[in-house]
């Protein structure tokens, strides 16, 4: 569905990107893993139109997406949700959902997803007139996501969704990701958290200084990478550490 073939990105002189080759059949969810400053953000920003890469190339669906400006590409049914989730504060819940349809005219069609979000995420159907920034950090998660799924994407792009959440709401919002994907979405999920994130990707890709070190199931993965090492040591610290191997 979606394929990275070689791409290479840089800000002006520093080189983010040297040859990235990634694939995500439709249905999958594909984990991309690394290291603060591997490139990871970089990649997702590239498929999103929002970096142009300076070699290689993007298809989804079997289509070019080179020079297509991030709107088209939110067109073409990719919806991300950016690091930091981005949310707007002063709007209200229902007002961000809105603005996560833009590309909609079917004001039938939206009013039905607008419901949908309220079942899918009961908290945000409580709080539709409530202005989003007085949702907590999960609460305000989960809202960007469900206004990435009020464009109806075929593939659903998460980047560090776990960021910054306390334990509890981290697995909220992985148990979030491995339902949409059983309910058929194709998601690419870039996380920090190793461990949380191959209990639940069918694949991962591990990047490190801008180029793909490894890929493969979660077991080929934890295999042969020292995942704790990927971690930077902070993630296991603060877990009490030691949860890396054997963990089922
Ligand atoms: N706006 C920017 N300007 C200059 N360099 C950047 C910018 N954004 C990221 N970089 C650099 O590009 C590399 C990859 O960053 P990024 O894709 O954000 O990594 P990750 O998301 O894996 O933490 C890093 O070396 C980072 O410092
Ligand atoms: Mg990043």
């Amino acid at each position: 569905m979606l394929e990275l073939k070689d791409v290479h990105a840089q800000y002006g002189a520093i080189v983010a990107l040297r040859g990235v080759s990634i694939h995500v059949a439709e249905g999958d969810l594909v984990g991309l893993l690394g290291a603060n400053g591997a490139g990871k953000t970089t990649t997702l920003l590239t498929i999103a139109g929002v970096i142009k890469p300076s070699r290689g190339e993007i298809t989804f669906r079997g289509v070019s997406l080179a020079g297509l400006p991030p709107e088209m590409i939110v067109r073409k049914g990719i919806a991300m949700v950016p690091e930091g989730r981005e949310i707007f504060p002063t709007l209200t819940v229902q007002q961000n959902l809105r603005l996560g349809a833009f590309i909609r005219r079917n004001r039938v069609e939206y009013r039905h997803d607008l419901e949908e979000m309220g079942e899918l995420f009961p908290i945000l159907g409580e709080r539709m007139h409530q202005s989003a920034g007085t949702l907590s950090g999960g609460e305000q998660q989960q809202l960007a996501i469900a206004r990435a799924l009020m464009s109806r994407p075929r593939l659903l792009i998460l980047d560090e969704p776990s960021l910054g959440l306390a334990p509890r709401l981290v697995d909220q919002v992985f148990r979030l990701i491995a339902r949409l994907r059983r309910e058929g979405m194709t998601i690419l999920l870039v996380e920090q958290n190793v461990i949380q994130t191959l209990r639940i990707v069918d694949r991962a890709y591990l990047i490190s200084m801008g180029q793909v070190e490894m890929s493969g199931t979660p077991e080929e993965l934890k295999r042969h990478v020292d995942m704790e090492s990927v971690y930077l040591g902070a993630t296991v610290a603060a877990r009490g550490g030691g949860q890396g191997r054997g963990a089922p």
